[in-house]
């Protein structure tokens, strides 16, 4: 799988975080490469006991022999990679495209007072809109402008194909997912950029030729954070009663939940051109199969699940996260 691209499937929080971790450190990857908005994203790893939420570092940071980078169509706050580069220990492999856009503090403060982004669409505050819309205008400042970044700057398009056309192994980690698409998602409520897989090829600089797989991560139930439709959502005491509460990793907010949507999956799929499904948190719905990695506990209502899924998007179930850490994985992928 020279170039793979992983994908949120729903409204972004499917465990990407989790996922992308364990792919890097058993895949043989030359890189990993950050596609999406920006700091908009919060996506948690567990590894090695500690905890990480990281909103700009790569989650493939575990595997210490990889190559991380930022493609030029994500934001970055300066502020925020310093400060996660420090606590990753991760400064020497670290690659920023010349052409990211920068996240200034004028943003974070339109973007976290707004009553249009924050009242009405629910941002996450993180400057990311304010800062997409700057871009358009053609004002907003790029990384090759800013000193403190001149030691990371590198052309990230070239460095990938460059990778590619040498055989390794390129992963591009998308964040958000396609229901916050700002072209195909519930607009307004949406964030500020496509997220689908065609836009993570690109954010970093990879024609669509050159994509090998499409992994679509999705939770085995549905969350979403801020406003907008939640088809089947339920109530705040059933949530909790189910044990599907979950926080937001950027805004601390309450995660709003719902059963798992067959029909939004098949969407999903067919907008991200995805070949396989990652499905994640499948212990917290199906608590029998917590941290397994066995792949004789897919039975009964849990193998139920996994042919409803399949047979509704008509791709196969590749990869199932049985729980927080990397090694909480069931993987299909030499199986099926
Ligand atoms: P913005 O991207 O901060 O402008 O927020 C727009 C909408 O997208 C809000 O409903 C956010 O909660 C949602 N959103 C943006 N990024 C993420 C993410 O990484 N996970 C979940 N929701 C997100
Ligand atoms: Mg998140």
């Amino acid at each position: 799988m020279p170039f793979t691209v992983v994908c949120g499937g729903f409204w972004g929080d499917e465990g990407k975080g989790k996922l992308l971790s364990y792919l890097a450190l058993k895949d043989d990857l030359e890189s990993v490469v950050r596609a999406g908005v920006g700091t908009n994203a919060g996506h948690t790893i567990e590894f090695e006991g500690r905890e990480y939420k990281l909103r700009m570092v790569p989650s493939g940071f575990v595997n210490p022999s990889v190559r991380m980078l930022i493609g030029a169509g994500v934001l970055v706050d300066p502020n925020v990679l310093f400060k996660e580069l420090k606590e990753t220990k991760t400064e020497d492999r670290m690659g920023v495209d010349y052409q990211c856009g920068i996240i200034e503090q004028k943003h974070i403060e339109i973007d976290s007072t707004d009553t249009h982004l924050k009242g009405k669409i629910g941002s996450t505050g993180s400057g990311t809109g304010p800062a997409n819309m700057d871009r358009a205008m053609r004002s907003l400042k790029l990384a090759r402008d800013i000193p403190e970044l001149q030691p990371y700057l590198t052309d990230v398009s070239v460095e990938i194909n460059d990778s590619l056309d040498e055989g390794k192994n390129v992963m591009a980690e998308g964040s958000q997912a396609i229901l916050l698409s700002l072209f195909h998602g519930s607009y307004p409520y949406v964030t500020s950029k496509d997220t689908s897989a065609a836009a993570i090829c690109s954010d970093v600089g990879v024609g669509p030729t050159r994509v090998d797989e499409v992994i679509v991560v999705m939770k085995a139930f549905l969350t979403r954070v801020g406003t907008g439709d939640l088809p089947g959502e339920l109530s705040e005491e059933e949530t909790v009663k189910r044990g599907w509460t979950e926080y937001g990793a950027v805004t601390g907010r309450l995660r709003r939940a719902a059963p798992f949507n067959y029909d939004l999956a098949k969407k999903s799929v067919r907008l991200n051109g995805a070949t396989q499904i990652a499905l994640t948190k499948l212990d917290i719905v199906f608590p029998e199969i917590s941290k397994s990695n066995d792949i004789d506990k897919i039975k009964g209502d849990v193998a139920e699940f996994i042919d409803k899924i399949e047979e509704a998007t008509k791709i196969k179930v590749a990869i199932i996260g049985t729980g927080p850490s990397a090694e909480d994985i069931i993987d299909l992928r030499n199986v099926i």
